[in-house]
């Protein structure tokens, strides 16, 4: 299996729910639905250390990201955009079968109805904690998603 397909099939699995938004009509276009990303993060360190920097950095960018509540397997959030949109952001992490490492699922999901076309708004918004935080850096980092599971994914650039 490619790299291309495991990631579809994990988003699929994972995002099951979120996915039905995004039930394939080609027309009309765009069509009103929430836009969303959901991703998945692997990591080569402990979830403890992952999910610290995530929660860090969402309270480093208060108030455009607000923390709503932190465990150590899960992390909710929301983002307001400067033309006043909210998103909901979640992230559940989990250790991986190779002892050490971190598995992140990440889901940006704007509340308002909006386009297809979101400019990579909640790719963006789970990106630039990754950035910002430094943990695009971290050893053994790799992300897995498509276009279909996270719009925006592969065209858009983030502002920092
Ligand atoms: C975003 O989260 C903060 C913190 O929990 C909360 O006060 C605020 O009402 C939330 N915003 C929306 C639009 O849900
Ligand atoms: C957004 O987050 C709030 C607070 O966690 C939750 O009550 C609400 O159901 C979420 N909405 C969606 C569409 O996920
Ligand atoms: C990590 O993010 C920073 C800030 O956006 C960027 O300058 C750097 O090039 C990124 N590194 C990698 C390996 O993507």
């Amino acid at each position: 299996m490619n790299t291309i397909l495991l990631a579809s099939a994990l988003l699929l699995g994972l995002f099951s729910c979120s996915v039905a938004f995004a039930a394939p009509t080609p027309f009309p276009f765009p069509i009103p639905y929430h836009s969303f990303c959901g991703t998945l993060w692997l990591f080569a360190k402990p979830c403890a250390e992952i999910s610290t920097k995530i929660t860090k950095q969402i309270q480093v960018f208060s108030p455009e990201y607000m923390l709503i509540a932190a465990t150590p397997s899960t992390i909710k959030a929301n983002h307001t955009s400067p033309d006043g949109s909210v998103q909901n952001i979640s992230f559940s992490l989990g250790p991986t079968i190779q002892s050490g490492g971190c598995s992140v699922s990440a889901l940006s999901i704007s509340l308002g109805f909006t386009s297809l076309l979101d400019d990579g708004l909640n790719y963006c918004n789970l990106n630039k904690l990754l950035s910002a935080s430094g943990l695009n850096t971290s050893s053994g980092f790799m992300e897995l998603t498509t276009e279909l599971a996270c719009l925006g994914y592969g065209t858009t650039t983030c502002k920092v």
